[in-house]
């Protein structure tokens, strides 16, 4: 499977995903990865680890975001791409790239879905004194962070805490937790049914909940 990981940032979970996909016997290469920002960090780290890479600023199109993600489209097409993956991507998508790409866009968000949707979750959680924390991987619908789950983690949540020490802890799980789920979808284990995850026929195995190994740092 040919997929292109989208980026907006510093990529460090595009990077995670570049590392498992090294591997000979994993089900997926990174055969792309594109940004909306030229100049963004993970575009440069992609490039010298001899990723193909493509800019597709978003500013010409002045707010025309279907004709931006039609640009990216044809990107997309060029390159034989099977399945986007979202890491750092800071555009809602349109109804029309997501219709196009449908169960062939995954994300991956900073916190437990459906709980803290958006942005700042980890100064959101720490503010509603939550005791657990996460990241979850899902297939990607037109409304924000919305989106049958493939795969979660779960952090606890230190009362020494703050949103950085949080945003830490979660990331080093977002690392593993991404490659796990990617690997779900590109060996076929994880499918959409009715708008839930089914993995191998089972709604939710154990490794569907945390990725096998400890999860506290
Ligand atoms: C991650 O926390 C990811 O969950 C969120 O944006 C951040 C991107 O970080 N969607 P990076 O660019 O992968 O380092």
């Amino acid at each position: 499977m040919r997929v292109a990981a989208f980026i907006s940032g510093r990529g460090s979970n595009m990077l995670a995903l570049a590392g498992a996909c090294a591997a000979p016997d994993f089900p997926a290469d990174l055969a792309l990865v594109l940004s909306n920002v030229a100049e963004a960090p993970g575009l440069s780290l992609a490039a010298e680890c001899g990723i193909a890479v493509q800019a597709v600023p978003h500013r010409p199109y002045a707010g025309d975001r279907e004709a931006h993600e039609r640009a990216i489209d044809a990107v997309l097409t060029a390159a034989r791409i099977d399945l986007v993956c979202l890491a750092g991507y800071m555009r809602l998508l349109t109804p029309w790239f997501v219709e196009r790409w449908r169960n062939r866009i995954i994300n991956i968000h900073p916190s437990l879905l459906p709980a803290f949707k958006g942005l700042d979750t980890h100064g959101r959680v720490l503010t509603t004194g939550a005791r657990w924390h996460g990241c979850t991987v899902h297939f990607v619908r037109a409304a924000m962070d919305e989106g049958p789950i493939i795969a979660q983690a779960i952090v606890p949540v230190a009362a020494e805490d703050d949103a950085a020490s949080l945003e830490a802890r979660v990331l080093t799980q977002e690392h593993r937790l991404y490659p796990h789920a990617l690997g779900l979808v590109a060996s076929g284990a994880a499918r959409v049914e009715g708008e839930r995850v089914i993995l191998r026929g089972h709604a939710l195995p154990a490794s569907a909940i945390n990725p096998p190994q400890e999860t506290r740092q």
